[in-house]
């Protein structure tokens, strides 16, 4: 566990005590736990309770299964908490070697419908779901719905993350986008023409900080980065005139859906791809599924036009001239980005507050937080919404 995750499941682990106990809450629901890095310390923090670890993907609830069994290994062998290591960093659990695990796995997906069933306890329970970087939708319209409409769901604590992962709408009233969610936001931007919308572009921005640009090597691969990235964008549009049938068959004819909407994700790539725009392009063409491998020979002339394409592009737009630009559009989205972050959590918090009532007229059948939980410097994605129902309060 590195430092920066041992700080934050140290600090969101004790908020999600306290709400545990203000709650009265008998089940603790993690949700997208990943390897369990909270899960598990919120487990030994909470003897009494059932902690459950929810993740959709399987081989996350595998790891963190057998990461749980060895912790509870070392606890019953009496392994001093400062010999424990997990993951190559010294665990500083204090752990009881009493503890018995409560906790309990499952591979789903968080679905309103379904939680009770998927989360046992039966009739009567009392859960909080937790969520620790969880990302897009799941920290927004996905946990906090589910908080609003389950009554066993008693309390909430979430902090976000990848923003950019949140659906989005064609206006503030599609039922389908994950922002807004709030009529206060749908209001305060329905009268715009055209309508408001955020962009996967924009809400990207609110990932940036200036933490993102610590360093000088981080930031020329930062700006190197999105050099590529802008130029392949260029190479599809111009690639795609060129070989349309391919382009087709990906969903990719639309203009609009080289840069923005779900078809259009290079995302992560292994590192050795990027160190020429060639290289970038190739693996990016190859994720996308519209080179079958590097050998652009082979790929029915594909490959070969766009190996045209990239030294055409490189000659119109060279690195050296580009980069003073990329530079100056970095700045301004990491300053804009803070604005967006605080729009999307002013909305989620809005929704929680309609949702339980919260205002100057009649009886809150809850109460809402936004706070700032981890050291900026540490963990700069570090604003936890909680939010719980007054007790016994049904929507
Ligand atoms: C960014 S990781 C965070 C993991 C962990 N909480 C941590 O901080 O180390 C987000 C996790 O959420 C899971 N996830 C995403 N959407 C989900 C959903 N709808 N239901 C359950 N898990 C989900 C992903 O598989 C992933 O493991």
């Amino acid at each position: 566990m590195t430092p920066k995750k041992l700080h934050e499941v140290d600090r969101l682990s004790r908020v999600v005590f306290t709400v545990a106990e203000r709650s009265h809450v008998d089940t603790i629901i993690d949700i997208g736990a990943g390897h369990g890095y909270l899960t598990h310390l919120v487990a030994t923090q909470n003897p009494s309770r059932r902690v459950v670890a929810i993740d959709c993907e399987d081989a996350r609830t595998c790891g963190s299964k057998d990461r749980g069994s060895r912790i509870l290994s070392s606890v019953h062998h009496q392994v001093p908490a400062a010999m424990l290591n997990f993951g190559g960093y010294h665990h500083r659990l204090k752990l009881d070697p009493t503890w018995t695990s409560k906790v309990e796995y499952a591979t789903a997906r968080l679905d309103p419908a379904t939680l009770s069933e998927t989360c046992g306890g039966g009739k009567g329970s009392r859960y909080a779901l937790v969520g620790l970087h969880s990302c897009g939708d799941l920290s927004g319209v996905t946990m906090l719905t589910t908080f609003l409409e389950c009554g066993d769901v008693k309390a909430v604590v979430v902090v976000a993350c990848c923003y950019q992962r949140i659906t989005t709408g064609s206006g503030p009233n599609d039922a389908a986008a994950g922002i807004p969610l709030s009529q206060t936001v749908k209001d305060l931007t329905s009268h715009r023409n055209p309508p408001f919308t955020l962009t996967h572009r924009v809400l990207s921005s609110a990932q940036l900080t200036f933490a993102s640009f610590a360093d000088s090597t981080t930031i020329i691969s930062s700006f190197k980065g999105h050099y590529h990235r802008s130029l392949f964008e260029l190479a599809l549009r111009r690639w795609s005139t060129m070989h349309p049938a391919s382009f087709d068959r990906l969903g990719l004819n639309e203009p609009a859906s080289f840069s923005s909407g779900p078809s259009f994700r290079v995302g992560g790539l292994p590192k050795a791809c990027t160190r020429n725009f060639r290289a970038y392009c190739l693996a990016a063409a190859g994720k996308m599924g519209l080179l079958v491998g590097e050998d652009v020979e082979q790929d029915l002339g594909l490959g070969r036009s766009l190996d045209g394409l990239i030294l055409e592009l490189q000659e119109e737009f060279p690195v050296e001239r580009m980069l003073p630009r990329i530079a100056l559009m970095c700045v301004l989205r990491s300053v804009l980005g803070p604005c967006v972050e605080a729009l999307v959590l002013l909305d989620r918090v809005k929704y929680l507050e309609e949702g339980l009532g919260c205002g100057p007229n009649g009886e809150a059948k809850g109460k809402v937080w936004l706070r700032n939980i981890f050291e900026n410097d540490l963990s700069p994605r570090n604003a936890a919404i909680v939010a719980e129902k007054t007790d016994g309060g049904q929507i």
